[in-house]
Parts: C-alpha cells; sequence; structure tokens
C-alpha cells in the first residue's frame, strides 16, 4: 500500500513517520482479519461463538492499538506539529484526517454496541473505510512531515510517540494482538494471497 518513496522522501527508516507506517501495515492487516471474521459470522447466520470471540479480540486491537494508540500519535503528536510549523499540506487534508478519526470512533462504537447484525453489515464500511483513511494519511500527510519539519521538531515528535507508546499499553499486549491477526490470516498466506493485497 506505501507509494514508492521519490527524491524529496528520507529512505525508510530514517522518517518520523515510519513507525506510523508500520502500524499501519498492521491496521491494514486486521482490517482483512476483521473482514474475513465477519464474513464468516454472516454464513454462520451470527451464530459461530469462535467467530464471535475472534471478532471480540480484533475489536480490541482497532480499539488500543489503531484509536488509542495509534490516532493518539497523529492527533497529539504529529498534527500540533504540522499546525505548529505554520504550513499545512493544503486547507483541508488534516480537517479530513482529524474528521475521519472521529467517524472510525463512530463506527468502533457501532461495531462494538451493536447486535450481531450490526456488527456483520458496519464491518465492511468501517475496513474499506480505515483503508482509504491510511492511504490519505500515507499519500499526502505523511510525505509532507517528512519535507517540511525540520529535525529537532521530528525529534520531538518521535519522543511524543515514545510517551504514548509508554502510556497506551506494554509492548507484550499489542504482540499479542499481532500473533492473533498473524493466526487469522495463516489461512490467506497458505493460498499465496496477500493479506495486505
Ligand atoms: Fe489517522
Ligand atoms: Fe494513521
Amino acid at each position: 500500500m506505501s507509494p514508492a518513496h521519490d527524491d524529496e522522501t528520507p529512505p525508510p527508516g530514517s522518517e518520523v513517520t515510519a513507525g506510523l507506517r508500520d502500524e499501519h501495515a498492521l491496521i491494514l492487516r486486521g482490517t482483512v482479519a476483521l473482514e474475513r471474521c465477519g464474513a464468516r459470522l454472516a454464513a454462520s447466520g451470527g451464530s459461530d461463538p469462535v467467530e464471535v470471540d475472534r471478532l471480540t479480540a480484533l475489536l480490541a486491537f482497532f480499539r488500543d492499538f489503531a484509536d488509542i494508540r495509534h490516532h493518539g500519535k497523529e492527533e497529539e503528536a504529529l498534527i500540533p506539529s504540522v499546525i505548529s510549523s505554520g504550513v499545512a499540506p493544503n486547507a483541508d487534508t488534516l480537517r479530513d484526517v482529524m474528521d475521519e478519526h472521529l467517524l472510525v470512533k463512530e463506527l468502533l462504537l457501532q461495531l462494538t454496541s451493536g447486535d450481531r447484525a450490526t456488527l456483520v453489515a458496519v464491518i465492511p464500511r468501517f475496513a474499506g473505510f480505515l483503508r482509504e483513511h491510511m492511504q490519505l494519511e500515507e499519500r499526502v500527510l505523511f510525505p509532507f512531515v517528512e519535507r517540511t519539519l525540520d529535525a529537532a521538531t521530528k525529534l520531538r515528535v518521535q519522543r511524543e510517540f515514545d510517551q504514548i507508546d509508554a502510556r497506551a499499553g506494554t509492548a507484550e499486549a499489542f504482540a499479542s494482538y499481532e500473533r492473533l491477526i498473524d493466526e487469522l490470516l495463516v489461512p490467506l498466506n497458505e493460498l499465496g494471497v496477500s493479506p495486505t493485497r
């Protein structure tokens, strides 16, 4: 999904947004796992307890990892640093990103508090929307950040990212989410289908 790096963009590994791109990759895999579990739950008439348990764990991942941790980094550290720089990628991009985070939160609420029919119905919209949101950030916001912010600002943003990581949860907890998603995507891998599309 990541766009090719052009001459203006530092290579991966030296970017302050590199960690966010890594998180996108895991969230992207999570959306595929979510869609697969949702489709299996729908095929069972909403009654398969194994899929219900898997979906409950996946939704906890989207809440803890995608919303609280990942969007927290973008909203509390990255976007304020862009605003402080005095130059925005364009008038609408930052507002769009923030508005989309709110919609992700709203859809997550529907997924976690609705009945199983709602769950099955909302999953495709949630997964597709989240993918489009990450594409917008990778196409527009992240390259802008890398080109525009100076080294001292990037260092400060990285420290804020580290603080949010420490506040949001343990590395072990997130590793367990990663294992869950890997396990759910094993059948895809065995078929030679890329889970990241
Ligand atoms: Fe975002
Ligand atoms: Fe993001």
